[in-house]
C-alpha cells in the first residue's frame, strides 16, 4: 500500500477556432506548475486536456477557409499542442472533445439526465436565416437599434444607448453570414431541468470546493433561481447528434466538459497502472481539480456538477479560478501589439521567464493578473539571472579550474545549509495553496542569503593566498549545495533550468532528498543557465504580435506577410461565379471627372460602348490608358453614381495607390471576347 495520493489535474479546454495567446498561458502555466509541484512530491499526478473542438464559430470558420470542420481542428490542436510544448506544458495526455470517448460518455451522461426525469422539451421561437438554412444565435444578427436609431448593432444589446431587445426588434435586421433578412421559426429544443439540482447546488458550491470570492458569486446566482438549460442545437451544427433526435446536436458547452473524462479515459487506454473508475466513480477517494478562468465558472461549478452528480459520477474536489490577464495595466489589445500570441512570443523570448513571471504573481484568488513589461523585464533580470543564476556562476569557476572539477568533503555550515532544506515545508505549503507568489518569494529570499554567504566570504580574493585556497573549496562547495535546493524547489516553474542544473551538478533534483548535500562529488563545466532580457527583444515582439494578429484574421493558405488584407470573402458556388460575364474590354477613352479625386471616366469597347467609373486616378493618368486593353465585367448591374451612370467594372489587381494593375498594351485581342 502506498500513501501516494492520487490526482487527477485538468485545464479548460481551449477552442480549436484561435490561437494560444498568453492570456490562456495564465492558466495552462498555473495548473502546469502545480501538476509539476505534485510529481516532483512523489504524488500520484496526471494532467490531461483536450481541444474543444464543437460548435457553429468552429462550423463557420472552416467554412470560411473552404476546408472540412475536421479538417479545421486537427490543424488547430496540432499548432495548439505546439505552442503548448513551446511554454514547457507537461500534458499526460492531450486530446480532443471530437473524439469517440467523448461522444460515448456526453450520450451516457445525456441518457442518465433523461432517464432520471431531467430532461425537458420544449418549442422556442428563434431567428432563422433563410438563406444559410440555419438558426441564428443573437450576435450573429446585426441592425438598427430601435431604440437610438444606431445602424450596425448587435441583435442582443445596442453599443451605443444600452437598450436590451430580442434580434428581431432590430431595424432592418441582417444575418452577418449571409446579410439575409433574418425569419422567425420555431423548433423544439431539449433542456437539462436545473431548477431540480438546486439543494444539491446549493450544498455543493458551499462546501469549500470553491474560493470564497467564486462561491459568493454562486450563491448570488442560486438566490436569484436557476433556469433550464438549453443543451441542444438545430443542425447545421459541428458536435455529436443527440440520441435519441435526429437532427438535433448537443451544445458545444454539454460535451466540453465531458472532454476532462474523454481524455482521461483515453490516457487510461494507454497506460495499464490507470483505472478510470477509480478516480471517477461516485465515491472515489481520488482527487480531481479543476483550473480554469473566472469567465466560465457557471458552467463548471453549475451545470457540470449537476450532470456528474446525476449520471452517477463523483464531482470535483475543488475548482480553481484565477483572474484575467492585462498587458501593461490594460485589456490585451490588437492595435497596440499586447494580444501577443504563444508563437509570437517563443520567437523572442525563452518560456521560463513568463513561466516564472507569472508564478511570481499567481495567488490563489481570482485578481486579475497584469503583465507589466517593464516589471517583467526587471523581475526576470533581477530574480532568476542575478540572483538564482548567479549563486552558480560566481561558485562553478573555482570549482571546474581551481579543484579540478570536485566538490569538497564536507558542508562547512550546516546551519545555513540546514535553512535552506526547512523552509522546504513552507514553500511546499505555497505550492500547495497555489499561493506561488510566496513560493518565489521565499526562494528569492534564501538566493539573496547564498549570495550574501559568498559576498562576505570572499573567495575571489581567499584564492590568491595558498594558505586560504581550501576555504575557497568549502565555499564553493556550500554555495552550490544551496543552489541544488533552491533549484529544485524551482523546478515546476523552470523545468528547463532544473534540468540544465542538475546536469550541471552532475546529479538529480530530488525534493525527498533535499538533505543529501554533493560532497566529493564531481561536477561538470557550467554553461550560462539563463541569458538576462534585452529590452529589444520586447519590442521586437510587440512589433511582431501586431503583424501576428492580422494574419490569424485571414484564413489559411491565403498567410502572406503583408498585414493589411482584407480576408477572404465567404465562399461562393461555381454557379455564381458563372453568372459573371467577363469581357475583353478596349479603353477608347480616359478623362478626369471633374470634382472626384478617384475617378476617371472610361468608354470601354466590348463589341459595343459601355461607360464605366473606375477608382484607378492614384495610378494612371487618362493619356496612360488609351489604347489599353483590360478585363470587365460586361454584365453588372449599371448604377447611378454621382457624376453619371457606370455601366460595368473594370478588374484590376494591386495593394492600391500608384500601384494598380490593369492589362496589358494593345496586343490585338478581339474587344469583347469572352473570359472563362
Ligand atoms: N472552450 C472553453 C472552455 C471549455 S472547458 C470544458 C473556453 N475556451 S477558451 O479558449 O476561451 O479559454 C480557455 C481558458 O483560457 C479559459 O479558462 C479562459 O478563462 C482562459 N483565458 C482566456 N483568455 C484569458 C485571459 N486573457 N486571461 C486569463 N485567462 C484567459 O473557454
Ligand atoms: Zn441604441
Amino acid at each position: 500500500m502506498s500513501d501516494r495520493r492520487d490526482i487527477l489535474v485538468t485545464s479548460a479546454l481551449p477552442y480549436a477556432n484561435g490561437p494560444i495567446h498568453l492570456g490562456h498561458l495564465l492558466e495552462y502555466i498555473q495548473t502546469d506548475i502545480w501538476a509539476r509541484y505534485q510529481k516532483l512530491r512523489g504524488e500520484n499526478c496526471h494532467y490531461v486536456c483536450a481541444d474543444d473542438a464543437h460548435g457553429t464559430a468552429i462550423m463557420l470558420r472552416a467554412e470560411r477557409e473552404g476546408i472540412t470542420p475536421e479538417q479545421l481542428i486537427e490543424r488547430i490542436q496540432k499548432e495548439h499542442e505546439e505552442d503548448f510544448a513551446g511554454f514547457l506544458i507537461n500534458f499526460d495526455n492531450y486530446y480532443s472533445t471530437h473524439s469517440e470517448e467523448n461522444r460515448e460518455f456526453a450520450s451516457y451522461i445525456y441518457e442518465r439526465l433523461r432517464d432520471s426525469g431531467h430532461i425537458a422539451t420544449r418549442t422556442i421561437t428563434q431567428a432563422y436565416d433563410p438563406e444559410k438554412g440555419m438558426f441564428l444565435a443573437d450576435r450573429f444578427i446585426k441592425g438598427t437599434c430601435p431604440k437610438c436609431k444606431t445602424p450596425d448593432q448587435y441583435g442582443d444589446n445596442c453599443e451605443a444607448c444600452g437598450a436590451t431587445y430580442t434580434p428581431m426588434e432590430l431595424i432592418e435586421p441582417q444575418s452577418v453570414h449571409s446579410g439575409a433578412t433574418p425569419e422567425e421559426r420555431d423548433s423544439e429544443h431539449y433542456f437539462f431541468t436545473l431548477p431540480d439540482m438546486a439543494d444539491f447546488l446549493h450544498e455543493w458550491t458551499r462546501s469549500g470546493t470553491l474560493q470564497p470570492q467564486m462561491a459568493n458569486k454562486l450563491a448570488e446566482w442560486l438566490e436569484a433561481g436557476l433556469q433550464d438549460w438549453d443543451i441542444s442545437r438545430d443542425a447545421p451544427y459541428f458536435g455529436f447528434e443527440i440520441p435519441d433526435a435526429p437532427g438535433k446536436y448537443f451544445y458545444v458547452w454539454l460535451d466540453a466538459p465531458v472532454g476532462y473524462l474523454a481524455s482521461f479515459k483515453n490516457l487510461c487506454s494507454q497506460r495499464s497502472d490507470l483505472d478510470f473508475d477509480h478516480y471517477w466513480k461516485a465515491d472515489s477517494k481520488a482527487e480531481v481539480y479543476h483550473f480554469i478562468g473566472k469567465d466560465i465558472i457557471n458552467f463548471h461549478a453549475l451545470f457540470w456538477p449537476a450532470m456528474l452528480k446525476t449520471a452517477g459520477f463523483r464531482t470535483p474536489t475543488a475548482i480553481n479560478c484565477h483572474g484575467f490577464v492585462t498587458v501593461n495595466g490594460q485589456k490585451m489589445s490588437k492595435s497596440r501589439g499586447t494580444f501577443i500570441m504563444a508563437n509570437t512570443y517563443l520567437k523572442h523570448l525563452h518560456p521560463e521567464y513568463l513561466r516564472y513571471y507569472f508564478a511570481a504573481k499567481l495567488t490563489s484568488g481570482v485578481d486579475d493578473m497584469d503583465l507589466n513589461l517593464d516589471d517583467f523585464i526587471q523581475k526576470v533580470n533581477s530574480d532568476l539571472v542575478g540572483k538564482v543564476v548567479n549563486i552558480a556562476s560566481r561558485s562553478a569557476g573555482f570549482i571546474t579550474k581551481q579543484f579540478d572539477g570536485k566538490l569538497g568533503g564536507e558542508i562547512t555550515e550546516p546551519e545555513r545549509l540546514r535553512e535552506f532544506v526547512e523552509a522546504g515545508e513552507e514553500i511546499a505549503g505555497y505550492y500547495e495553496e497555489r499561493e506561488f507568489g510566496r513560493a518565489m518569494k521565499r526562494i528569492m529570499e534564501l538566493a539573496d542569503k547564498a549570495n550574501q554567504y559568498v559576498d562576505e566570504e570572499k573567495p575571489w580574493v581567499l584564492i590568491k593566498d595558498e594558505s586560504t585556497r581550501d576555504q575557497v573549496q568549502a565555499i564553493s562547495t556550500n554555495a552550490l549545495n544551496m543552489f541544488r535546493i533552491l533549484m529544485t524547489y524551482l523546478a515546476p516553474v523552470l523545468p528547463e533550468t532544473a534540468e540544465n542544473s542538475a546536469a550541471f551538478l552532475n546529479t538529480t533534483l530530488d525534493w525527498q532528498k533535499l538533505d543529501d548535500h554533493l560532497l566529493d562529488h564531481g561536477i561538470n563545466k557550467f554553461k550560462p543557465l539563463m541569458k538576462r532580457i534585452d529590452r529589444k527583444q520586447i519590442d521586437a515582439m510587440l512589433e511582431a504580435s501586431k503583424e501576428a494578429v492580422a494574419e490569424d484574421q485571414k484564413p489559411a493558405g491565403t498567410k502572406t506577410q503583408e498585414s493589411n488584407v482584407d480576408p477572404i470573402a465567404p465562399q461562393i458556388e461555381f454557379d455564381d461565379f458563372a453568372k459573371v460575364d467577363l469581357r475583353v474590354a478596349r479603353i477608347e477613352n480616359a478623362e478626369h471627372v471633374e470634382g472626384a479625386d478617384k475617378l476617371l471616366k472610361l468608354t470601354l469597347d466590348i463589341g459595343e460602348q459601355r461607360q464605366v467609373f473606375a477608382g484607378i486616378k492614384s495610378a494612371y493618368a487618362p493619356e496612360d490608358l488609351i489604347g489599353r486593353l483590360t478585363v470587365m465585367v460586361a454584365n453588372l448591374k449599371p448604377r447611378k453614381m454621382k457624376f453619371g451612370t457606370s455601366e460595368g467594372m473594370v478588374l484590376a489587381a494591386g495593394p492600391g495607390g500608384s500601384d494598380i494593375w490593369l492589362l496589358a498594351p494593345d496586343s490585338g485581342a478581339t474587344p469583347g471576347l469572352r473570359i472563362m
